[in-house]
């Protein structure tokens, strides 16, 4: 059987109990390939921020099964959970979730401290990084010292120095002013089209056209599914996200030894 790289298998997720449950979640069924860019959309509180803290091993479902790689996430105990999520993916939070009182260098090495990677390495790498995001200038400031574009910069940063396949973004340009907005999607789009598969969630139209396809929540429920450019394609226009064709990274093997499935 064909797998895909990630397989979100029926899911749904309850918070509370009794007469304040609240159904965040119900029915999610669908797959996302290597390389893909993926947007999520949705109003306030249709469920997009609870699938994808589900997609990222870091909200149990209370139904169904997710599979990133062939890995069962949630079957994993949870050493291997820290050490999937160290390998795979980079989160980028709704609120940039920046250490207040370490530097913008301090804030990026952070992934880094669980891998091993020798410190005199991992400040020569997160540089490199800060420097890729425009921040080279900038390293040695306290987050409250940066525009709001400048700490969702950091944000990427620290999410992609590990390197990893995968990168969850939510809300990555929600409180950001449309041309910030912008460069952020550019640098989220380049890094798509060097391989890493991105799952962003956002409540803007105009910011799916640079994904390949957008499916749409509304009380907790997917609501139908669109690809590439669909917010355009009605006037004619084909946005390059739609014209590139993403070369999915080479599937990297777990440091870790897979459980079966
Ligand atoms: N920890 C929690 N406990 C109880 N209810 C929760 C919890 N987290 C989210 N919810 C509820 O679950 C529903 C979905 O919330 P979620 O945060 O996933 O929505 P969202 O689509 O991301 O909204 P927004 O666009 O405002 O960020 C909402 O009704 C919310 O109030
Ligand atoms: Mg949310």
């Amino acid at each position: 059987m064909e797998r895909h790289f990630i397989e979100v298998h029926d899911i749904g997720k309850q918070y509370g109990s009794g007469e304040t449950v609240v159904q965040a979640v119900s029915f999610m069924d669908f797959f996302i390939d290597d390389g893909e860019f993926l947007s999520v959309m949705g109003q306030s509180g249709s469920g997009k921020s609870t699938l994808l803290s589900i997609i990222g091993g870091l909200n149990r479902p209370t139904k169904g099964t997710v599979y990133v790689d062939t890995l069962d996430i949630y079957g994993l105990s949870s050493e291997q959970k820290a050490d999937f999520r160290s390998e795979y993916l980079g989160i980028i939070f709704q609120s940039f979730q920046l250490v207040p009182y370490l530097t913008v260098l301090e804030n990026v090495k952070l992934p880094m401290a669980i891998t091993g990677i020798r410190s005199g390495d991992q400040k020569a790498r997160a540089l490199k990084i800060l420097e890729r995001v425009g921040l080279g200038d900038k390293v040695n400031r306290l987050p409250d010292q940066l525009s709001g574009g400048e700490q969702e910069r950091v944000a990427i940063a620290r999410a992609i120095v590990n390197d990893p396949p995968i990168l969850l973004a939510d809300e990555p340009t929600g409180n950001l002013d449309s041309e910030t907005a912008e460069d952020i999607m550019g640098l989220l789009k380049s890094l798509n089209e060097e391989g890493k598969t991105v799952i962003m969630v956002t409540h803007n139209s105009d910011m799916c056209h640079y994904s390949g396809r957008t499916i749409f929540m509304k009380d907790g429920r997917m609501d139908g599914s669109r690809p590439s450019g669909w917010a355009h394609l009605q006037q004619g226009f084909i946005p390059p996200s739609a014209q590139h064709t993403v070369t999915p990274s080479a599937r990297r093997q777990p440091k870790f030894s897979k459980p079966p499935i």
